[in-house]
């Protein structure tokens, strides 16, 4: 594993960006497309937020969490996300989990608690991972490095429409502002905070279906590849 992570450049495509960036969906659709395996990496933030709330730890106890995470009982199986052999794809998605996801992210000791178990998604078969440090820290030889941005606005409204919500009244402005503040957690953070490595290309997506921002991945891939 070793050897793969540090050969010249790791057969990965990472993805970085804020939330509801649509990196989810597109980095989903390019592994598809190549043949890859995925890393949803949030996902494993937002397993460890859902784990101490049911141990009844507090998200702001560092220590008990890191331990959590090192040694999360996850399975990512066909599409679904086990913890504890039980189905909880869907209650990760939930705000209140997005916010203890990024509280806890926040933490150096959780952060190294995961760093292996993300590299160890990578195999001979190549990986696609999504995350806000994939190209600066957990796959700093990546092959290929995207950061996606939208506007806080085009990320509520995908939001709301993800979630069957109109795009204006009071629950919208709720999703934009817990947007705004999970940016600003994210990108003001001490450690691996969320901003685009000097290598990146940088994918504004505000004006983009997820069609043309995959194409555009896989034309800056397709150069690289040559
Ligand atoms: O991508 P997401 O919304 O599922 O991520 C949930 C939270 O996890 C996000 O607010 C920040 C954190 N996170 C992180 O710090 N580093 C990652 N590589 C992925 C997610």
């Amino acid at each position: 594993m070793t050897s793969l992570l540090s050969s010249q450049c790791a057969k990965v495509i990472a993805i970085d960006g804020p939330s509801a960036s649509g990196k989810g969906t597109i980095a989903e659709r390019i592994a598809t497309l190549l043949n890859r395996d995925y890393l949803d990496s949030g996902a494993l933030y937002r397993l460890t937020a859902l784990y101490a709330q049911q141990s009844q730890i507090d998200w702001t106890n560092e220590t008990q969490i890191a331990h959590l995470a090192s040694t999360l009982p996850a399975n990512f199986i066909a599409g679904k996300i086990l913890l504890n052999n039980q189905d909880v794809t869907v209650d990760i998605r939930n705000e209140s989990i997005g916010m203890g996801a990024s509280k806890i992210a926040a933490f150096p000791a959780v952060r190294m608690a995961l760093l292996q178990r993300q590299r160890d998604f990578l195999t001979e078969k190549g990986l696609v991972a999504d995350g806000r440090d994939m190209a600066s820290v957990v796959f700093p030889n990546a092959e290929l490095k995207i950061f996606l941005t939208a506007s806080a606005q085009v990320r509520a409204k995908r939001r709301a429409l993800q979630l069957g919500l109109p795009v204006n009244g009071v629950q919208f402005q709720q999703i934009l502002t817990d947007i705004e503040k999970r940016d600003v957690a994210d990108q003001s953070r001490v450690v691996a905070p969320l901003k685009p490595v000097a290598e990146a290309h940088i994918l504004d997506t505000s004006f983009l279906n997820i069609q043309e921002s995959v194409q555009k991945i896989l034309d800056w891939y397709r150069i690289i590849e040559k």
